[in-house]
């Protein structure tokens, strides 16, 4: 497995529409494992293919885990998972591939962040429960009935696929805000 590098916003690859996948084979299987990686590592509960540079229909999500941050000096419990410094427990990784949403219901406020938009969440509006049709990493058609942060985390994903970041569900003004600080943390760090 490898760790792959996470593009933050406004990179261009995030404002590029993802191309469906046309056979599931080895290749995915093994982008799949280091999208995990890369998501687990960050922390975060979702990660699509833009965000890693690629444009193609494939997301990871785990909306189940927990993690703990490792004081400093401490020494973990044996056995434990160690990842980016913290303790990862209860994994449920899931990898969605081709999602296509064919249900939706009602309509909540859901406070978001983004691993491509680091330090920054907002309240967006999405649906509150989804029903999904993908392909496994067997290639095989299912389907995932989500409500509650799976749901969200899911439609984020999503848009993602489509092209759009989360923040630009926001005024133009908060955006423009965003823009500004997300360019003055990249001075910072280069
Ligand atoms: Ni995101």
């Amino acid at each position: 497995m490898a760790k792959l590098k996470i593009y933050t916003f406004p990179d261009l690859v995030l404002s590029q529409k993802a191309s469906p996948i046309a056979k599931v084979d080895a290749a995915y299987r093994k982008l799949a494992d280091d999208m995990l990686e890369t998501m687990y590592d960050a922390p975060g509960v979702g990660l699509a293919a833009n965000q890693v540079g690629l444009l193609e229909r494939i997301i990871v999500v785990d909306t189940d885990y927990d993690y703990e941050e490792l004081e400093e000096g401490a020494t973990p419990p044996e056995g434990a998972e160690l990842l980016g410094g913290g303790i990862v427990t209860g994994k449920n990784p899931r990898v969605i591939i081709n999602p296509e949403i064919i249900l939706r219901e009602g309509k909540v406020m859901s406070r978001e962040g983004c691993l491509s938009v680091p330090e920054y969440s907002a309240e967006i509006e999405r649906a509150e429960k989804i029903k999904v049709q993908y392909l496994d990493l067997d290639g095989l058609t299912r389907t995932l009935s989500a409500e509650g942060l799976l749901s969200f985390c899911i439609q984020h994903e999503m848009d993602h696929l489509q092209g759009k970041v989360f923040v630009e569900y926001l005024s133009q003004l908060k955006q423009t805000r965003v823009r500004a600080r997300l360019a003055k943390q990249l001075r910072k760090s280069a």
